[in-house]
């Protein structure tokens, strides 16, 4: 290489070498200076930690996105994957939309063009890839390609609760079932079995006495389901290297015995500020509304599961309230769902019967646990939230048939009136989907 050429090189480096080094010098508020425009929604929140998504030099690191997102799409067997893409018979399709790269789709810090769900694409792109579709076959002829998507029909990645065999399953449901019911949760129903713990009586508390609480602390611990379980003081406040008592517990304590929940929370707009080690989201650093008197509360295990008696009630409503501030939340109390809660809540009806902010947003979930299937409450009320479709087949089905369910969330007005009324419309797309399994049944049945 001739000299010329190399100090030319180094030349139109020098500017991004000396940027690389000078933001990773300054704090964040400077640094925002050097961002083209804000973040994403789902990324404001750590959007001035550059090196998360951006190399030295500013490009976007290959497996920035996959590192934080890959399991989520692969659990909900993502309908376009990127090895998709890798196929050489789609490479016609790539050269027009190269899908092989989740920017091409997903651009940050334009703020003008991104919609709710992050996406920088006009809404018709299905277009780019599947315009044989419309013009072929005769089911689809002349649907617009906007429609693809916002009808119900099709999602680009979570197809999970439109697949033909889950929505023929769930058809003929009626719109209300009959008695239904939420699985029950279990935590660890063989804790206190495998450990030896037997269940704690108040005067069997192990503070130490030198530490100074209030009697009412003591109670509630001793009415608790920790108590219950045998849990006791030194288990949340003994510190991490010793055996001393310390009177602020932290997030970890609580992962100690609560992998699952932990890092599904640290997975949400709840606590996606210290799964990066930031300092933990208030409501003042929020772009949604929310209630000035919360301003400063710092988000972590105990901003809903507040006192030591731990009431999952409280935190299923209360707690939410006490920060969440839009028109959503505040309509929830005047709706038939949260009449069903009140009368769980007062136990004039079953358990499981109700409907809180939680059971939409923080869903019951079968997980698998040492070869175990066990029902555990899924802390991040994200992976459920949009498409909004997420929320059928965990929430919903459980007691709604799933065309009335498909009716209700594609209702703008539900949403913002929180469900107080019934669909407006029906969602067009499900016809078309009854019509094809009546056909695939007549032939099978020929
Ligand atoms: C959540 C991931 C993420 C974070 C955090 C992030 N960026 Fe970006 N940034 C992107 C993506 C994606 C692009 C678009 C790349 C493309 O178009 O190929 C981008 C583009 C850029 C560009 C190029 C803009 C252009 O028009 O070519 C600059 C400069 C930039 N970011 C600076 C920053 C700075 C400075 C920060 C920290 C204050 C930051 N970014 C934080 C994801 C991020
Ligand atoms: C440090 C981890 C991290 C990185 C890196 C990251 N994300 Fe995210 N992303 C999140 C979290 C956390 C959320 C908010 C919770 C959620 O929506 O799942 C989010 C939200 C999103 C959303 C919005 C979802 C919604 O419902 O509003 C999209 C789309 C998205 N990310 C795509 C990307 C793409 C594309 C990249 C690569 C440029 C990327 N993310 C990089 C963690 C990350
Ligand atoms: C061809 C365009 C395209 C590409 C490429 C793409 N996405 Fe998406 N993405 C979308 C659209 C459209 C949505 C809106 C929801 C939908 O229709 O599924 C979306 C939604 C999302 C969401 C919100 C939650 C969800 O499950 O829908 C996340 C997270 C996300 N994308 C991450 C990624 C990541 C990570 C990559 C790269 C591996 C990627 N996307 C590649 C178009 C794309
Ligand atoms: C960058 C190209 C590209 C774009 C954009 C694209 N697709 Fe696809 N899609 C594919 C490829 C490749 C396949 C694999 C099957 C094939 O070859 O047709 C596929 C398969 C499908 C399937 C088959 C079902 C499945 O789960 O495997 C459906 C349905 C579908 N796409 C719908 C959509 C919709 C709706 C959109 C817009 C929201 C869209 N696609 C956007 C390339 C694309
Ligand atoms: C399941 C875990 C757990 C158990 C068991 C537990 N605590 Fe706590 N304790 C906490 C948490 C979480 C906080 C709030 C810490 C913070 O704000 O940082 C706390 C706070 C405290 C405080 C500080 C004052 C306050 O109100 O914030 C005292 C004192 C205390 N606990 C005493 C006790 C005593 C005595 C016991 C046994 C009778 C006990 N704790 C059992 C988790 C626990
Ligand atoms: C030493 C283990 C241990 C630690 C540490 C611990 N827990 Fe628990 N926790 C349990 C067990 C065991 C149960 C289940 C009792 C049962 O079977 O009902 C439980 C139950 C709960 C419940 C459900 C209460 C109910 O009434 O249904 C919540 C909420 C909870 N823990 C939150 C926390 C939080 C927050 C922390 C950290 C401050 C924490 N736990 C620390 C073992 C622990
Ligand atoms: C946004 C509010 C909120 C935050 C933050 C929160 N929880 Fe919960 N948690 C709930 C609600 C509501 C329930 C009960 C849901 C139900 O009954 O279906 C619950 C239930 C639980 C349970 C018992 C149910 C189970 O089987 O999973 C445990 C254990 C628990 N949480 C631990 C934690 C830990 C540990 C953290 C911090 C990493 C945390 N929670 C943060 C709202 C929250
Ligand atoms: C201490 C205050 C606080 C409490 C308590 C709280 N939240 Fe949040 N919540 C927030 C903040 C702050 C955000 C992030 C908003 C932002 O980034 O603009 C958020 C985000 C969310 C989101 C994601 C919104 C989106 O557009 O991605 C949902 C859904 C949500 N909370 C529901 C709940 C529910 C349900 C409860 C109760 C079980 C609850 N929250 C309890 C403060 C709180
Ligand atoms: C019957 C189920 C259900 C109940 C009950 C419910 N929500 Fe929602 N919530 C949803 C759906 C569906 C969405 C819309 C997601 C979308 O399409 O953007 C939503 C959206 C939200 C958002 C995001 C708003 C935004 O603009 O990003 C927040 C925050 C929220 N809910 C909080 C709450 C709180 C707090 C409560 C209780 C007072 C509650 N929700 C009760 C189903 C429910
Ligand atoms: C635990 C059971 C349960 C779950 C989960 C549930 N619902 Fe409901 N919902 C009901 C019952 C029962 C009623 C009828 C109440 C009545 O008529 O008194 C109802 C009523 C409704 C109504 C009509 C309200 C009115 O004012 O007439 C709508 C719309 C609705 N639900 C939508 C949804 C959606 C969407 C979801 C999922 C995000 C959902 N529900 C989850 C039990 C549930």
């Amino acid at each position: 290489m001739n000299r010329k050429k190399l100090q030319w090189i180094l030349a139109a480096l020098t500017p991004l070498w000396l940027t690389f080094h000078f933001l990773a010098s300054i704090d964040g508020e400077k640094r925002h200076a050097f961002m083209p425009d804000q973040a994403s929604h789902g990324h404001h929140q750590i959007e001035l930690q550059c090196s998360v998504c951006h190399t030295e030099n500013m490009g976007v690191k290959h497996d920035a996105c996959a590192s934080c997102h890959q399991e989520e799409l692969d659990r909900v067997a993502d309908s376009h994957p990127i090895t998709k893409f890798l196929d050489p018979r789609n490479a016609d399709r790539v050269a027009i939309l190269d899908a092989r790269k989740c920017v091409s789709c997903h651009v940050e810090h334009q703020p003008d063009q991104t919609d709710s769900m992050g996406v920088t694409l006009p809404t018709d792109y299905c277009y780019f890839c599947h315009q044989d579709v419309a013009e072929e076959r005769p089911t689809h002829l002349g649907l617009p390609f906007d429609s693809c998507s916002t009808s119900g029909c099709h999602n680009f990645h979570d197809n999970t609760a439109l697949y033909e065999d889950f929505l023929e399953k769930h058809l003929d449901e009626p719109a209300f079932k009959l008695d239904p019911q939420l699985p029950q949760r279990q935590i660890y129903r063989n804790w206190a079995e495998q450990n030896g713990r037997q269940p704690l009586a108040l005067a069997e508390r192990d503070a130490p006495s030198t530490a100074s609480y209030s009697q009412d602390i003591a109670f509630e611990w001793s009415t608790s389901s920790h108590a219950q379980a045998g849990v006791n003081c030194m288990d949340c406040h003994q510190a991490a290297d010793s055996n001393a008592w310390v009177e602020k517990t932290n997030l970890a304590s609580c992962q100690s015995c609560h992998d699952y929940e932990a890092e599904t929370f640290l997975q949400s707009r709840h606590g996606m500020r210290l799964a990066q080690g930031l300092s933990p989201m208030t409501p003042a650093q929020a772009r949604l509304p929310m209630h000035a008197g919360a301003a400063h509360k710092e988000l972590s295990c105990t901003s809903c599961h507040s006192d030591h008696s731990f009431d999952t009630q409280f935190a299923a409503v209360d707690a939410c309230v006490a920060c969440h501030d839009d028109s959503h939340t505040r309509a929830y109390k005047d709706s038939k769902h949260f009449q069903l809660w009140m009368a769980e809540a007062q136990g004039k009806a079953a358990s499981g019967t109700g409907v809180s902010c939680a059971t939409c947003h923080l869903p019951r979930m079968e997980v698998t646990e040492f070869g175990e299937a066990v029902t555990k409450v899924l802390h991040n009320q994200n992976d459920v939230l949009r498409p909004n479709e997420k929320m059928i087949r965990p929430v919903c089905i459980q007691c709604h048939g799933v065309g009335f369910s498909i009716d209700a969330l594609a209702d703008p007005h539900l949403l913002d009136n929180n469900f107080q009324g019934l669909p407006s419309a029906h969602v067009e797309s499900i016809e078309m989907v009854i019509e094809k399994l009546n056909r695939v049944a007549a032939e099978r049945a020929k």
